[in-house]
């Protein structure tokens, strides 16, 4: 604690670095930046305790200032090992008038490089701000602090954490343990932090699926907006954000050229979408493997040859995960790749790549080329490159997706936290999405820095396709 800012971060001296970088940045995201000049008198988010977890990055740095700006109190914690900007971080501590003797910021835990203890043991921190207080928003990425929240309240009421069996992945060991220890100090710490929190606003897919599942059983503890699903979320972050970054991750881990090879892509959302784009843009033959027949077909008519992963494993060289599912690269299938494939995933989870599998393979070499970059020998003597030991390699390997289609998605999350916090009451323990006219809000920020010229309705046109003049412009089950 400096300057009464808990932190832990890598280098605060890196926060000159970092408020470069978010200077540049900010010009980048006008949809938070218009959000913070259109709510600077008004403070909304005034008595908000908000715990952020969510990729540390220079964007998500332009994103806790704006909550900040906007009269929040915030702790931050990175929801993955790799995807921390060290620089970002410090930046975030120090503020924009402190300096790293006198940080003026305000608390993050993260840093590139995390081990899953560590990991786990940041994101207890979101929960124990100033003077004893607890959070009272969560901002998730992915539902690891909602998850804490959850497995802590169930085990509370149970009156003990169970035992870890051997079939437990290695990471929920870890879980467990936090939350042993949390309980070993006080018995019924979650569930008052649970009473707190008025809601949480969920970035992406796979922790929306958590979400809806945890609302099916009727566990879920507080009210939930579902942003990933915001069109100006999920149909530009995940797409046009990953054709972006996904090319960035590979390049800056492998500097293979990419033109002519021939990459497969397993799973064709709303990702699988971007990633396939941003390999045949550089030329890559695209192979997509599929589960879902509106899907395939997509891909087909893209012009995307469509496989399963079995006929092409000993032909690609390079292999990109994008599921939000499991299992779907086995270590037997990297068994039998090409020397040298390159083998990465951005779907959120590590488990997509059987990594636990390849790790226990009899008599497997492992090298680090570089941190991010691993080079696996199996005994016939062939060898795999992994990318961000199978977790999100567009985070890990690069620095995720630029600027300006972030300010898209965080500006979803700042208007879901100023709804959850502004309107108690209003919202039960379920799962929402942003009404359609703030998804349009959304857009029309973005446009004026585009160059966008928008045609207007005529009152007679508005009326002939029934809706009004201002928007919204298409019903809820309109998909883009
Ligand atoms: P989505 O649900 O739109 O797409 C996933 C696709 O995978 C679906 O079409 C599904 O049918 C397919 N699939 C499922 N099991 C499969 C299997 N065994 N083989 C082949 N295909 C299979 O989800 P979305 O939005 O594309 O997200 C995917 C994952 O990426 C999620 O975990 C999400 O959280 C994450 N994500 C990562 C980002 C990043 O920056 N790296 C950005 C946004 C989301």
């Amino acid at each position: 604690k400096v300057n009464g800012i808990e932190f832990a971060v890598k280098d605060l001296s890196l926060a000159e670095a970092g408020r470069h970088q978010l200077r540049l940045a900010e010009h980048e995201m006008p949809g938070l930046m218009a959000t913070r000049r259109e709510y600077a008198d008004s403070k909304p988010l005034k008595g908000a305790r908000i715990a952020g977890s969510l990729h540390m990055t220079v964007q998500t740095a332009v994103l806790i200032e704006t909550l900040l700006e906007l009269g929040a109190e915030v702790r931050w914690v990175s929801c993955n090992i790799f995807s921390t900007d060290d620089a970002a971080a410090a930046a975030v501590v120090v503020g924009p008038n402190g300096t790293p003797e006198k940080p003026e910021g305000t608390s993050v835990f993260a840093w590139k490089g995390e081990t899953l203890e560590e990991y786990w043991w940041c994101t207890d921190q979101l929960f124990q701000f100033d003077g004893g207080l607890s959070p009272n928003m969560i901002l998730d990425d992915g539902g690891d602090a909602t998850l804490l929240v959850h497995k802590g309240v169930e085990f509370e009421t149970a009156g003990a954490v169970p035992q870890a069996t051997d079939e437990d992945p290695d990471e929920y060991k870890v879980v467990l343990a936090t939350l042993r220890e949390s309980l070993d100090k006080d018995k019924g710490r979650f569930t008052r932090i649970a009473k707190e929190i008025r809601g949480v606003t969920e970035e992406t897919t796979t922790g929306v699926h958590r979400l809806y599942e945890f609302a099916k059983t009727g566990e879920l503890l507080f009210p939930a907006i579902n942003v990933n699903d915001s069109v100006t979320k999920s149909k530009f972050d995940n797409k046009y954000g990953c054709r972006h970054s996904l090319v960035d991750g590979i390049n800056r881990g492998t500097d293979v050229l990419i033109g002519g090879k021939t990459a497969v892509i397993c799973g064709f959302g709303d990702v699988g979408k971007g990633s396939a784009e941003s390999l045949r843009g550089q030329g890559a033959r695209v192979i997509v493997t599929e589960i879902d027949p509106i899907c395939a077909l997509q891909a087909a008519m893209e012009g995307y040859e469509v496989k399963t992963i079995e006929d092409v494993v000993e032909q690609a060289d390079i292999f990109i995960t994008t599921t939000g599912n499991f299992n779907i690269i086995t270590a037997e299938h990297m068994a039998k790749m090409k020397h040298n494939a390159i083998v990465g995933n951005v779907g959120h989870f590590d488990n997509e790549i059987d990594m636990a599998g390849l790790e226990k393979v009899p008599g497997i070499k492992k090298v680090e080329i570089k941190p991010q970059v691993h080079e696996y020998t199996f005994p016939d003597g062939h060898a795999i490159i992994v990318l961000s030991e199978g977790r999100l390699l567009n985070l890990g390997n690069a620095t995720g997706h630029p600027s300006f289609v972030m300010s898209n998605s965080f500006t979803n999350q700042t208007l879901a936290q100023i709804e959850l916090w502004t309107k108690p009451g209003e919202y039960d323990k379920q799962v929402y999405v942003l009404p359609k006219h703030l998804d349009e809000k959304v857009a029309r920020l973005h446009l004026d820095a585009l160059g966008v010229k928008l045609t207007k309705l005529t009152k007679e046109q508005a009326a002939y396709i029934g809706v009004d003049v201002e928007g919204p412009y298409k019903p809820d089950h309109y998909r883009y």
